[in-house]
């Protein structure tokens, strides 16, 4: 143990902030025959922790739908790692796509129209269907309508899972940096999508939405330049599982340092650090802070920023996991540390030789308001799209 490090921040207590929701009972371990919601209501035995306590010889109804689940023979190919529930509603499985935080995303298509859509299936956290609260919320982001912000055009329950229904897009940001590199990523794409980015999360935040997972991965785009912010309002109404469905630990690189310190507030502020890392990250190519635990992410933090104080930060030596025997590292030149980086040198070869200085001068004031470690002083998404930084050429912005 680490006396410099508060308890909650150790290295084995890895994961995520304190203030989220327990991690979802796996209720779908017990049941996974068509049990109706009411069902699932009524019947108290559902609690897997209680489903372990019975007898082996008198196995419980839905332990018995669970062995004849398995043994039913798979699908007829469509969706091959799923196994009784190609058809939703109106809507069809076509593949998987991948798997995040909360669940696994499919394409699929709806069978009306034929329109290619994106069902992101999540296990509900709940034993009693979708709390009011959560519909509410699912309402609010039902009526977002923005060109830089995900559809969500419906919502399907089948048994202890909810399927989301939203508009399907050719690829993620990470995906994008990593396949296509330098050149797919110039100065240009970078001032289009930021500008896109900061148009959505305006409008959201105007709204009074918060994202709270802004990450490259929840970054759509298309091959016409567009990008789009998705999984927008998922954590809230879900609640943030401590593990990815898939066991990994969730990102915490786009975390900002007063969450990762225990605040137990969430503001705008919040996105608009996970924007600031997005933006190096489209500079340089590679994750600025690629934390592997909370207290590794902070001191990442720490070692460029340097070791906030009161005086940079007033009140932060209030917050639940602030330790004044923090090692104090000095404030570092961003412009300068980026220099370790192969892919913001070449960036640089990428601008026009008589602008480069004035580009990036421009470029990396915008991200140091950006990354502020005070909330109250971080950049706004409405003051960081008025940044001069989109206005040295308007003709590289796309609408
Ligand atoms: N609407 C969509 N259209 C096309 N691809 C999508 C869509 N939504 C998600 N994906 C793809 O599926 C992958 C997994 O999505 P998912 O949201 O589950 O995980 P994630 O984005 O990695 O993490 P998180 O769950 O925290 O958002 C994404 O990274 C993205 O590539
Ligand atoms: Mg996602």
């Amino acid at each position: 143990m680490n006396e410099n490090i508060p308890p909650r921040l150790q290295k084995e207590n890895l994961g995520i902030v304190p203030n989220t929701t327990k991690p979802p009972i796996d209720l779908a371990k017990t049941i996974k025959n068509d049990t109706t919601k009411s069902q699932l209501k009524h019947n108290n035995d559902d609690h897997p922790h209680q489903a372990q306590q019975q007898p082996p010889q008198q196995p419980k109804k839905e332990q018995q739908a669970e062995v004849v689940t398995k043994r039913k023979p798979v699908n007829n190919g469509i969706a091959p790692d799923d196994d009784d529930d190609i058809d939703l509603g109106g809507y069809q499985k076509i593949s998987k796509i991948g798997e995040g935080t909360y669940g696994i995303v499919y394409k699929g298509r709806q069978k009306l129209t034929n329109k290619i859509v994106a069902l992101k299936k999540i296990r509900l956290a709940f034993s009693e269907g979708i709390p009011v609260t959560a519909m509410r919320e699912i309402a609010i982001l039902k009526e977002m309508k923005h060109h830089n912000v995900i559809g969500l055009t419906d919502l399907v329950q089948k048994d202890t899972y909810v399927y989301i229904v939203s508009d399907y897009l050719d690829m993620d940001l990470r995906r994008y940096m990593n396949d296509v590199g330098r050149k797919g990523m110039t100065p240009d794409h970078i001032k289009s999508y930021m500008h896109q980015l900061l148009c959505g999360l305006q409008y959201c935040h105007s709204h009074r939405v918060l994202h709270r997972d802004l990450k490259p991965q929840n970054l759509l785009i298309d091959r016409h330049g567009k990008l789009i912010i998705a999984d927008l309002g998922l954590s809230r109404v879900f609640g943030v599982p401590m593990r990815t469905y898939t066991h990994q630990i969730i990102t915490l690189w786009y975390r900002p340092p007063e969450i990762l310190l225990g605040a137990n507030f969430y503001s705008t502020a919040v996105d608009m650090w996970s924007v600031g890392c997005i933006f190096a990250e489209m500079m340089t190519l590679r994750p600025i802070f690629p934390g592997d635990s909370q207290i590794d992410e902070l001191f990442r933090i720490f070692q460029l920023l340097g070791t906030p104080n009161e005086e940079y930060w007033p009140g932060v030596s209030a917050l639940p996991d602030f330790s004044h025997t923090f090692p104090c590292w000095k404030r570092k030149n961003l412009l300068e540390d980026f220099q370790k980086y192969r892919g913001f040198n070449e960036l640089r070869t990428l601008f026009n030789p008589e602008q480069t200085e004035v580009s990036l001068s421009y470029a990396f004031d915008l991200l140091q308001q950006l990354l502020e470690y005070d909330p109250c002083f971080r950049l706004s998404a409405k003051k960081a799209a008025e940044h001069p930084y989109f206005y040295t050429d308007i003709t590289k912005i796309k609408f």
